[in-house]
């Protein structure tokens, strides 16, 4: 349904801050997307909605929905696709939501622009849609402005409204990180029951690899703008394939390692721009040899993908 070819994304000056990644997802499927702090996971799904920042740009290859090639698409054939067919919601619901316009409104809104329901029908609509949600009293929070809700409440409500013109695909950039555990839990719950019970793909960024490991069947690992394994969640976790995602694994028990794995792993990764030859990880993994400064390609087994020169013979090592 999704598939994603070779993308890369180049921002102000010429730096490719995504190079190579490719994924595919396909209806009812969720995809984490992992990695530390400025591997590319946000431009990655900037870029598939159509809204990169000014002056970042797709600088190569091809992103397509069904029949439809995105990176194609002109002004107004994205205002048929965004919204209707795919969707997002990220960490800040509070500032996705105009304030001076009850929550209510805003959904009926949507509803009326991308199911093309009459004004009078769209109230009940809303209010089923909220209540689909798990939003308790959805009458009530339907007249309520964005402040009166709290955080959990307030990232509900931005997902009834992502999801009002039943898309294919949601994105979630960190779209729990800024909530309590026990709230977090329950709206990566809702998210979960959007996909069984709408068959909705969904594609989920968090640092957070029990987030992930929680919700999505596929996980891609992102190093230095590149995905460097991707395959199912449990097998990656519970058999990684690259050297970097065995680091962040033994790290995942520190809590945030966004932050932490720059000190646990040796080293920094690459500034985008910074041309590398070989490898992108070598420099900080453990198992770097002469081999490794040669261009890695992604080679695929099974369903599993992973790019390291050495995959094989550590794999056989550790076996
Ligand atoms: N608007 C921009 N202009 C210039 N560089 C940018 C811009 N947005 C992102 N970058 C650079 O692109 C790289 C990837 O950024 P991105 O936001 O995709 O990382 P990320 O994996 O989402 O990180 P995080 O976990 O912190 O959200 C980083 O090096 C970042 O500095
Ligand atoms: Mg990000």
């Amino acid at each position: 349904m999704l598939r994603v070819d070779d993308l890369h994304v180049t921002v102000p000056g010429g730096a490719e801050a995504v190079r190579q990644v490719s994924l595919s997802l396909h209806k009812g499927q969720s995809l984490g997307l992992v990695g530390e702090s400025g591997s590319g996971k946000t431009l990655t799904c900037r870029a598939i909605l159509g809204v990169l920042p000014p002056g970042v740009a797709v600088s190569g290859g091809r992103v397509t929905l069904g029949d439809t090639d995105l990176t194609a698409l002109t002004r107004t054939g994205w205002d048929r696709v965004r919204g209707s067919r795919l969707a997002a919601v990220f960490q800040d619901p509070g500032s996705y939501l105009n304030p001076s316009l009850t929550v209510g409104r805003q959904l009926a809104e949507q509803l009326r622009l991308k199911r093309g329901l009459p004004r009078r029908a769209t109230r009940a609509a809303a209010v089923e849609l909220l209540a689909a949600m798990g939003l308790r009293r959805p009458g009530t929070v339907y007249d309520q402005y964005p402040h009166e809700l709290s955080g959990g409440m307030l990232q509900r409500a931005l997902i009834a409204i992502a999801v009002a013109g039943g898309p294919e695909l949601l994105v979630a950039d960190e779209a729990t990180t800024a909530l309590d555990p026990a709230v977090q839990a329950e709206v990566l719950d809702l998210l979960r029951d959007l996909r069984e019970r709408d068959g909705l793909a969904l594609l989920l960024v968090s640092h957070d690899l029990a987030v992930v490991a929680q919700v999505c069947d596929r996980v891609a690992v992102f190093y230095a703008g590149e995905i460097v394994e991707q395959g199912p969640t449990a097998e990656v976790i519970a058999g990684p394939r690259h050297p970097y995602t065995e680091a962040l694994l033994s790290v995942a028990s520190l809590g945030d390692w966004r932050r932490r794995t720059l000190q646990v792993i040796p080293g920094r990764p690459p500034e985008p721009g910074t041309p590398v030859a070989g490898c992108r990880f070598a420099p900080r993994c453990a198992y770097a040899s002469g081999v490794c400064a040669d261009p890695v390609p992604m080679s695929t087994l099974d369903d599993r993908a992973v790019r390291c020169h050495r995959a094989a013979e550590l794999a056989l090592v550790g076996a």
